[in-house]
């Protein structure tokens, strides 16, 4: 079309003497020709191109991310290899449920107390892993929904701006027409994006692609309806075998709202818990990975237990030049403020109430989640003493335990304030 009004112009200056404009002398035409004519030239090179370029950009950012879902995000690990501790019966079931077959109908729950090492066993699993899984960490210091849309888009590679020609945004402007750009939350347009995604990857592999949101405590803090609607369509999506939806949580708040829901039917039972380092592996990591004589690193396995972070600070301090004494009163300080923020100190609201579970879970190590809930009237009760950091709720077995041995330690150090006195004494008369 371009190329025939190009042609039509040029030969109707060249065949054409008379002005256009009237009153003006034969240079003038001849210049206003020349203008016309440069003009009609650019135009019919930019409007083409404008076309050309917003098609090709808009094919490039499909193809990068078909593109990066058929290889995999492969996210980096932050922890250098010479304190690397592998612990590969966890890997190796991360890694089953990160390759999933054409046949498989649910989505999975992972989840363990703070820091025990949940994002780095799953980064670990799924770079190695590679093909066909995403991985999406909602950013620990996201504002807002929209950090977890830019995080969601980043992982997958996603160009949220659709690449509009300069023409068609001129036409738009010309008829007013509103509806070009797409006012969706960033993260539902990654969604669908990664669903587009899925399908092509689905079609090519017979088997679906997998997609892990890491660090979902903190969605739920910002917008927990959010993440019922990834629930609910990580339900649909693997009844239909489309996509397979593996949900990282770090607080057992967070799976009980999940287990509430409907869509929890399509969960795979029980939920996968990441724990501790048991003792044999924890202490290589002190001996031969910190390099601390035994006889020290079981004194600090005793005071802190198999939770990798603390093992790391308290290895760290003992190499400083720490004494055992003094890193053991700071990690005992730190579980007083975390005893303080429970109110489960003497004359804190919680006192009695906590007095008794702790009696109790000491002799027991462990309770069934209904017994714990018998020790408190009121729910809002039963869920602030258990979402304090002293306690911890295993949904993989449905009980509750210590958050830690720290707080053990804790507690331990502590008998006088938490041992549970007999509320009468037998006096022998003789
Ligand atoms: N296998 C490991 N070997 C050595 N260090 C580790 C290992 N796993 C975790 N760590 C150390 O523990 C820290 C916390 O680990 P990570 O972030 O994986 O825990 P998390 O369970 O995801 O924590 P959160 O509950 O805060 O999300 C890491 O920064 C790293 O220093
Ligand atoms: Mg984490």
């Amino acid at each position: 079309m371009f190329l025939t009004l190009h042609l039509f112009f040029y030969f109707y200056f060249l065949t054409n003497s008379s002005s256009p404009l009237p009153h003006t002398s034969s240079a003038e035409e001849i210049f206003g020709s020349i203008v016309v004519y440069i003009l009609i030239s650019i135009l019919s090179i930019f409007i083409p191109g404008d076309i050309i370029y917003a098609w090709g950009k808009n094919k490039y950012n499909v193809y990068l991310l078909n593109k990066t879902v058929k290889k995999g995000t492969r996210p980096k690990i932050d922890v250098s290899d010479d304190e690397f501790v592998p612990r590969p019966l966890v890997v190796d079931r991360l890694k089953k449920i990160l390759q999933p077959n054409k046949n498989h109908s649910c989505y999975h729950v992972v989840c363990g107390e703070h820091e025990t090492g949940k994002t780095t066993l799953i980064r670990n699993a799924s770079r190695e892993v590679g093909q066909g899984v995403i991985y999406v960490e909602i950013p620990a210091d996201a504002e807002d929904i929209e950090d977890f849309g830019i995080a969601f888009g980043k992982s997958l590679n996603f160009a949220f701006e659709e690449r509009i020609s300069f023409m068609s945004q001129l036409m738009k402007k010309v008829l007013g027409d509103t509806n070009g750009k797409d006012e969706r939350p960033k993260w539902k347009r990654a969604l669908e994006a990664f669903k587009c995604a899925s399908a092509v990857y689905k079609a090519k592999h017979n088997k679906p692609s997998v997609i892990i949101y890491d660090n979902i405590s903190k969605l739920v803090n910002m917008n927990p309806k959010v993440l019922d609607t990834l629930q609910d369509d990580a339900k649909m999506n693997a009844d239909h075998r489309e996509y397979i939806a593996i949900f990282v949580s770090s607080e057992g708040s967070v799976p009980r709202r999940m287990e509430s829901r409907s869509s929890w039917s399509r969960a795979k039972k029980p939920i996968m818990e990441i724990g501790d380092l048991d003792r044999k592996t924890s202490m290589e990591y002190l001996v031969k990975k910190r390099n601390i004589k035994e006889e020290d690193a079981e004194k600090l396995h005793d005071l802190v237990g198999g939770r990798i972070v603390e093992l790391k600070t308290v290895a760290d301090d003992f190499l400083a030049g720490q004494t055992f004494e003094v890193i053991k009163q700071s990690i005992l300080d730190e579980v007083e403020k975390k005893f303080q923020s429970a109110q489960l100190l003497p004359n804190d609201p919680y006192y009695e109430v906590g007095r008794s579970l702790i009696s109790d879970l000491l002799k027991f190590n462990e309770l069934s989640f209904l017994v714990f809930k018998k020790y408190f009237d009121k729910v809002e009760e039963f869920n602030e003493v258990l979402g304090s950091n002293i306690f911890s709720y295993h949904p993989e077995k449905n009980i509750v335990t210590f958050q830690s041995r720290s707080v053990e330690s804790y507690i331990r150090e502590n008998a006088n304030i938490f041992n549970k006195s007999p509320s009468f004494f037998i006096i022998e008369v003789d």
